[in-house]
């Protein structure tokens, strides 16, 4: 698998790096001496994390094709290439599946797989272009790997992002690109996604997808809480080995291995080994 050694110098576009895990990653990749250039959807919270940063700040808007084209143009008039894009932005407002209504669909599917999809699309074509290889992160989720109550919508995007990542990942490699793949699947980082509804469209339906503050919860008190720029560490490792998997809560295993078990059981049912 390719990895992108070296980083100074180089070209990198981090989507929803405005907040928490996205401007984590831009702050270590700025820290490699990597321009960045982040793109997000708030625009207040991107100009200040832009300065705060030294960063350039584009505002987009993921779940638009037309949005995220724009930002790839104008990383290529600005810098003629580009080496590293990570398609980071996301919702995480949660609800039972039965309660969810169309519009929350439309709007944690725009956002959260759609968005990895047009990151894509736009900026594959540049970073095969670029002699000096490319790399994609894709912020998934340890919900791409194992399922929870409350969080199906979220779950299916993100186990959308993890097969779109693993079956690019694979062509690249067959085609013998110098671009690698990363699949980002955190556990319980600080950030405001516990306030993701602040950027709902105001122009969609009312839904039953609600904000929930998980760190205030039994749970997230029995969990390991990292910090973004803890995150975007393991970003730069994962991207200089060309990792496909990049895990930050490594005592999750059980949960993940409980769902394969489950598989496998199922398997040995129907007749197999
Ligand atoms: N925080 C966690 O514990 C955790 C765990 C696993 C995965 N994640 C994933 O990490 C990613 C970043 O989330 P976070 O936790 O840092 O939350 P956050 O709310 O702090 O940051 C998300 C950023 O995405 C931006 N954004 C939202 N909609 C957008 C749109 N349509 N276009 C462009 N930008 C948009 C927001 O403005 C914000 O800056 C998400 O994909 C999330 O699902 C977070």
């Amino acid at each position: 698998m390719s990895g992108l050694k070296d980083l100074a110098g180089k070209t990198a576009v981090v989507t929803g790096g405005a907040s928490g895990i996205g401007k984590g990653i831009a702050q270590a990749l700025k820290a490699e001496g990597m321009q960045v250039v982040i793109a997000d959807i708030e625009r207040g919270a991107l100009e200040a994390a832009a300065e705060e940063i030294g960063a350039v700040g584009v505002a987009t808007d993921v779940s638009s094709m037309s949005s995220v084209q724009a930002l790839a143009d104008e990383v290529r008039l600005r810098f003629g290439t580009a080496h590293l894009v990570c398609n980071n932005a996301g919702v995480g407002s949660g609800a039972r599946v039965a309660d969810m209504k169309a519009a929350d669909w439309d709007w944690i599917l725009g956002v959260n797989l759609r968005g990895v999809i047009h990151g894509v699309q736009a900026f594959l074509p540049l970073l095969s272009a670029n002699p000096e290889g490319g790399h994609i992160v894709n912020t998934a989720s340890m919900s791409g790997l194992r399922v929870r109550s409350q969080a199906g919508g979220y779950a299916v995007t993100k186990f959308g992002i993890v097969a779109l990542s693993e079956t690019l990942a694979l062509e690249l490699a067959a085609e013998g690109s110098k671009v690698g793949v990363t699949v980002l699947c955190p556990g319980m980082v600080h950030t405001n996604i516990k306030s993701s509804l602040r950027n709902r469209p105001d122009g969609l339906a009312q839904g039953a997808l609600a904000d929930y503050d998980i760190e205030q919860s039994e749970l997230g008190a029995r969990m390991r809480w990292l910090d973004p720029l803890e995150v975007g560490e393991i970003v730069v490792r994962a991207v200089r080995r060309g990792d496909l998997y990049a895990i930050t809560h490594p005592e999750q295993l059980d949960e993940v291995e409980a769902r394969h078990r489950r598989i496998e059981a199922a398997f040995k049912a129907a007749g197999g080994r």
